[in-house]
């Protein structure tokens, strides 16, 4: 009895623990070569630009999202992540724009010169079906600028972006924008719309009828095939595709195209893009890759000149974008594994331990074996770890010197303690 409570204790509270595997995921150390490359790049790519770094807090008041995000959207409706501490509503962030305005206003931001230009990256969480390319985890690095409501601004963000994926290494990407106008504009669109989809509206899907109601231009990018057919109905699809915005969002519009054609940027001009967020205003754009299955956008953004206005700050224009790091990396090739600079080879640990420790300062990168293992094992060992095996053996001890073995070609040569930094580098 004794035997089978002990089995069952073991079997049950011992058993071990994994990951919430729906959508979570270990970014293991043989991937983070990879990571640490895109985070440089983007380091290096938004610091040339005169971008700042921010780091914003991983949860937030859900208030923030219901008003910024906005509460028509699938984000705030289905995808947040939300809990209640000490009576307040808090949610996991589903993205970092929202979050950066709210720092913006809220560490008086606006008082710097325009524009303010902050970019980040990090953790993000959206209670979405898990698929190839969609986890309820993934990372976003982005940019956001505040103060300038010219053109210039929208294509600085994207020729921004396409900068930084040819940095590292992506230039097969497809540029997609669009302008959604301002309020004035789109309202009247709005209605158009309504009015040419009235008939139609029994047939339309749950969600789209919900959104017929609260935000009809998400109707468009509704990935359902029944109303994909209707909105293909042609007396539908020239409402859709029609030229609705005004002669100023217009002429906005076709800055933004004659800069990106001076800049030789590619792009086409896509009517059905409507992004998933509900801050945006005048140009949105996306950028695809033809390799990522039906997840294909590696890039969303666009201009939100009212958004932090609508969070309580003073009326300042922006743009921004974010980008998906998993997706980045999906389209990278694999990259090997740093191997570090030296392995110390030695059965004198005493003399191991202090050599290691110069090298170390010396801004080497060294291991040594810590189980005093045999001198032929320890050479082993140093052949998949690293690129040089530094000897010490009890000649070398005795005559202050070390034996440096180049493991590419075997090639070994007497040295100096001294010199390793410089020959080892
Ligand atoms: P978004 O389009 O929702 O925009 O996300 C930007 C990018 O994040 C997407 O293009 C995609 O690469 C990646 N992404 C989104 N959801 C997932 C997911 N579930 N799994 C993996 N990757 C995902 C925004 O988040 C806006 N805040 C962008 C922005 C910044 N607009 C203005 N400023």
């Amino acid at each position: 009895m004794l035997a089978l409570f002990t089995y069952l204790y073991y079997h049950f509270a011992m058993a071990k623990i994994i990951t919430v595997q729906k959508g979570t995921k270990d970014i293991l150390p043989t991937e983070m070569d990879s990571w640490h490359f895109i985070e440089d790049a983007a380091n290096r790519v938004f610091s040339r630009a005169g971008f700042k770094e921010i780091r914003t807090p991983i949860f937030e008041a859900t208030e923030l999202f219901a008003r910024g995000v906005g509460d028509t959207t699938d984000i705030v409706n289905k995808e947040m992540y939300t809990f209640e501490k000490s009576e307040r509503s808090l949610t996991l962030r589903p993205e970092n724009t929202a979050g950066v305005v709210r720092s913006y206003i809220e560490n008086g931001m606006h008082r710097l010169p325009a524009p303010v230009k902050l970019w980040y990256k990090g953790p993000m969480f959206r209670y979405e079906r898990p698929q190839a390319g969609r986890q309820r985890q993934f990372h976003q690095v982005g940019m956001e600028m505040f103060g300038i409501a010219q053109p210039t601004a929208d294509v600085e963000a994207i020729s921004l972006a396409v900068s930084y994926l040819n940095e590292i290494g992506l230039n097969d990407l497809d540029v997609e924008i669009n302008s959604l106008g301002c309020p004035t504009c789109r309202e009247e669109y709005k209605t158009k719309l309504k009015a040419i989809l009235k008939p139609y509206l029994q047939d339309l899907c749950p969600d789209c009828q919900k959104r017929y109601e609260k935000n009809p231009l998400r109707l468009l990018d509704c990935k359902v095939e029944d109303c994909k057919a209707i909105y293909e109905k042609p007396e539908v699809k020239e409402v859709i595709t029609s030229e609705f915005i005004c002669p100023e969002c217009h002429d906005h519009f076709e800055a933004v195209k004659k800069y990106l054609d001076v800049l030789g940027i590619k792009y086409s001009v896509n009517k059905l893009l409507v992004r998933g967020l509900d801050y945006y205003n005048r140009t949105v754009f996306e950028i695809k890759s033809n390799n990522l299955g039906s997840q294909n956008a590696v890039c969303g953004g666009g201009r939100y000149d009212s958004l932090v206005r609508n969070l309580g700050g003073e009326d300042t224009p922006a743009v921004g974008f974010a980008m998906g790091m998993e997706r980045l990396i999906s389209l990278l090739p694999a990259r090997e594994a740093q191997k570090l600079d030296a392995y110390v080879v030695s059965t004198n640990q005493e003399e191991a331990i202090k050599l290691v420790g110069d090298m170390r300062k010396s801004g080497l990168s060294v291991d040594f074996d810590m189980t005093n293992k045999k001198f032929t094992k320890q050479l082993e060992k140093a052949s998949k770890v690293a690129r040089f095996a530094v000897i010490l053996g009890e000649d070398e001890i005795q005559n202050g010197t070390v034996s440096v073995k180049n493991l590419a070609n075997s090639e070994q040569i007497s040295a100096k303690r001294e010199e390793l930094g410089s020959l080892i580098k």
